[in-house]
């Protein structure tokens, strides 16, 4: 007998609520599950009466949210025949994208814009094996590209687009409702094509009418995948707060963007594919978007890794960013729960981490005197 069951991912986990027959092959590498961190530092330092959680989503396999996404998107296709998968990316998808290809012995196509992804996401993308295919050209137009070249090709989309990502996606919001023994009031993450906030969305719904709170009708969110019975649902959902970079906020503007820009390239994304979604979701659950300058973004990182020895990624710290301005102003008051989702890995985007970091580097000759004063001159 096991000492204990093994964790095996979140499609065996949550299996019942989503759309996988009995002899599906699962293809998996462990994602989910992951660590919801309660800040005990940054609430004192800011001195608000605030509980804020952050779900360190940089945890999965290949260091992102995308994981979650992955394993279904990867798994139906595989159920449907698929040889090979195709994905326009800022750099997470197309490291997930990668990774399950190679865990299911088909063949990944991935777009990236031309010298705009992190080091670690390209380093990833090239390790699995994947056709990396850069184009001078920036995410939307990459978008755009895959969405033509799949009408003529036989390759099936694994961007966000695709049902499956959403459906594996919303199993996030299944494990803080599980951990925290219902929803928190404010659930706060950074935007970019509004896929993920849409599935936390869809997460919540479903797991709050499964519980018994819900009015009938029709999820307007997942095409029929989810077990949502959908409608104006009572209580045991968050309010959906989506933050943007502000040289790449098409949500604030009310409109598309072109030439997006911000140092957190994940979310350079000018035309988000999940539009209309991400509306409803702001307006369902009594939300809203607001937008964070790189300054703060980066400001928001350097915190969180400094105070809470939790690091993740520029896109990321834009959801910790723009809590931080609702908390200070009061839109999100005191004795709010409030959750940030950090959707990837600080390890991600190694060049700007050190470019911004402050934190003494000191060359020294290897003799004991030379390391005894740099400790003492340095000690706090
Ligand atoms: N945070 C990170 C780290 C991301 O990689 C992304 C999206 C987002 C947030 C935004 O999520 O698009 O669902 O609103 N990255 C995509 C990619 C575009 O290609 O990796 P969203």
């Amino acid at each position: 007998m096991p000492f204990r069951t093994r964790y095996t991912g979140l499609i065996e986990r949550y299996r019942d609520r989503l759309p996988i027959h009995d002899d599906t092959r699962i293809i998996s590498l462990g994602e989910g599950n992951t660590p919801l961190i309660r800040l005990n530092n940054i609430p004192r330092i800011i001195g608000k009466d605030v509980d804020i959680y952050v779900k360190y989503e940089g945890l999965n396999p290949t260091g992102s949210f995308k994981d979650r996404g992955m394993t279904m998107a990867v798994t139906k296709a595989v159920e449907e025949g698929s040889r090979a998968i195709i994905c326009a990316s800022t750099g997470n998808t197309s490291a997930a994208a990668a990774a399950y290809a190679a865990r299911a012995g088909i063949t990944a196509f991935v777009l990236i814009p031309d010298g705009k992804i992190a080091m670690g996401k390209l380093a990833q993308a090239m390790m699995h094996g994947s056709v990396v295919i850069q184009i001078k050209g920036n995410f939307d137009d990459g978008m755009r590209l895959v969405k033509e070249v799949a009408t003529e090709a036989p390759v099936t989309i694994v961007n966000s687009i695709n049902p499956y990502r959403l459906q594996g996606q919303k199993t996030a919001a299944f494990e803080i409702v599980e951990e925290l023994g219902r929803a928190p009031d404010y659930h706060c993450l950074p935007v970019g094509n509004a896929g993920n906030i849409t599935a936390h969305w869809i997460g919540y719904c479903e797991y709050s009418s499964a519980s018994g709170d819900h009015v009938t009708g029709a999820c307007a969110f997942c095409e029929g995948h989810c077990k949502y019975a959908g409608g104006a649902v009572v209580g045991n959902r968050p309010h959906m707060v989506g933050y943007q970079a502000a040289g790449s906020a098409p949500f604030m503007r009310g409109h598309m963007v072109d030439n997006p820009e911000t140092v957190a390239t994940a979310i350079r994304i000018g035309h988000p594919q999940s539009w209309d979604y991400a509306w409803k979701v702001k307006e369902e659950s009594g939300g809203w978007f607001d937008e964070c300058s790189d300054e703060k973004i980066l400001a928001a990182q350097k915190l969180l890794a400094e105070k809470e020895g939790v690091f993740c990624e520029p896109a990321s710290a834009t959801s910790l960013a723009g809590a931080l301005a609702d908390i200070a102003s009061g839109k999100i008051p005191e004795g709010s729960t409030i959750v940030c989702t950090l959707t990837g890995h600080g390890l991600k985007d190694p060049d700007t981490a050190i470019k911004q970091s402050t934190a003494p580097m000191l060359t020294v000759e290897a003799e004991l005197d030379a390391v005894k004063s740099a400790i003492l001159d340095n000690m706090t």
